[in-house]
């Protein structure tokens, strides 16, 4: 099992010297490398069983380094930087020389993002290089978003967890690139498109899936659960029903196989408790399947959406 703690000191200890540590953000916790050095970067997908066609995300304390690793900032960009990094939101730039090809599956742009995490944040004010890190689960399951959700899945093979308690978000990074003067989002996330539209006017929404090599992340399943998770409207909760499980959005739970994200309706809430929620049902021994509601499709609402539509079978 890997240690859990606090202590930033060792954590950049084992990472000046190659290791992979999980470390805490806002939005899911990462499994970070140098993304400096392919050889450290090359053990992240290696423990998270990644393919390497499948690009990590570069995480750097604040905008004031972003020129060492990138060729230039987009007006829009450097609009919607200014206004919400640090924080939930990764931008595609064209990447310098300094960043080994591994780090961006070979792809011209580099994944950038500046975490608002505390702990993180002062762990990448104390480093000498950025760090490399993608979710710290394994590939195509749940996003992890406390230390023990790291430890039960990749305990055995990494040395150190820091424990920045649940994350605050819940949900990845929204990704986005500028082209043509117009902001193009490519993953939805924990920074809404209407926060996006507010600085940086109508974006497109490019949301690609695994046919896409341009976000190969985007695979079709992915963040799953490893029950069948089916989408229902207006779910009917009933005791006597045996073995399923529910993930509802404002109802108040009646039974313990009946979990809801937000019995308040308040999507922000329901983002924190999402992936913890869908863990929590897929290890309910009792349960065989996960019956689960749709948000309303505006602010995060459609980033979870997004989330339990790619969780979901499809028969
Ligand atoms: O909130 C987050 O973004 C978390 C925390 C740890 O920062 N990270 C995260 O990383 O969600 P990951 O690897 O699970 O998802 C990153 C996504 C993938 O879908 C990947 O394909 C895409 O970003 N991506 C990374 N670099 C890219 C690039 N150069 N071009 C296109 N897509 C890229
Ligand atoms: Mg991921």
């Amino acid at each position: 099992m890997a240690e859990i703690g606090r202590d930033l000191a060792l954590a950049a200890q084992l990472l000046e010297t190659g290791e992979v540590v999980a470390v805490p953000t806002e939005t899911v916790y990462g499994l970070a490398a140098n993304a400096l050095d392919p050889s450290a970067v090359v053990k992240i997908f290696r423990v998270k069983r990644r393919p390497l066609f499948n690009p990590l995300i570069v995480h750097i304390p604040n905008a004031n380094v972003l020129s060492k690793y990138v060729d230039s900032i987009p007006p829009l960009v450097e609009r919607i930087m200014a206004e919400y990094s640090p924080g939930p939101i990764t931008y595609l730039l064209s990447k310098n020389d300094i960043i080994p090809d591994i780090v961006s599956s070979g792809l011209p742009n580099v994944a950038i993002r500046i975490p608002s995490h505390p702990l993180m944040r002062k762990l990448l004010e104390s480093l000498s290089f950025p760090l490399a890190a993608p979710s710290a689960n394994t590939f195509g399951y749940i996003s992890p978003t406390s230390a023990m959700h790291v430890q039960h899945q990749l305990g055995n093979e990494i040395p150190y967890i820091i424990d920045g308690g649940k994350s605050g978000i819940g949900i990845e990074s929204t990704i986005i690139s500028e082209a043509d003067g117009k902001i193009i989002v490519h993953r939805l996330g924990g920074l809404s498109i209407e926060d996006i539209e507010k600085v940086a006017g109508k974006v497109e929404l490019v949301i690609t899936s695994s046919s896409n090599p341009k976000s190969p992340g985007q695979l079709d399943s992915h963040y799953a659960p490893r029950k069948p998770l089916f989408l229902k409207e207006n779910i009917k909760i009933s005791r006597n029903r045996n073995s399923v499980g529910y993930l509802t959005f404002g109802k108040t739970p009646i039974y313990n196989y009946h979990l809801d994200l937000s019995p308040d309706r308040n999507p922000s809430e329901a983002a924190i408790h999402l992936f913890a929620y869908m863990r929590a049902l897929d290890a309910m021994p009792d349960i065989a399947y996960i019956e689960a509601e749709l948000l309303p499709e505006d602010g995060l609402g459609r980033a979870i959406n997004d989330r339990l539509r790619r969780a979901a079978t499809y028969l």
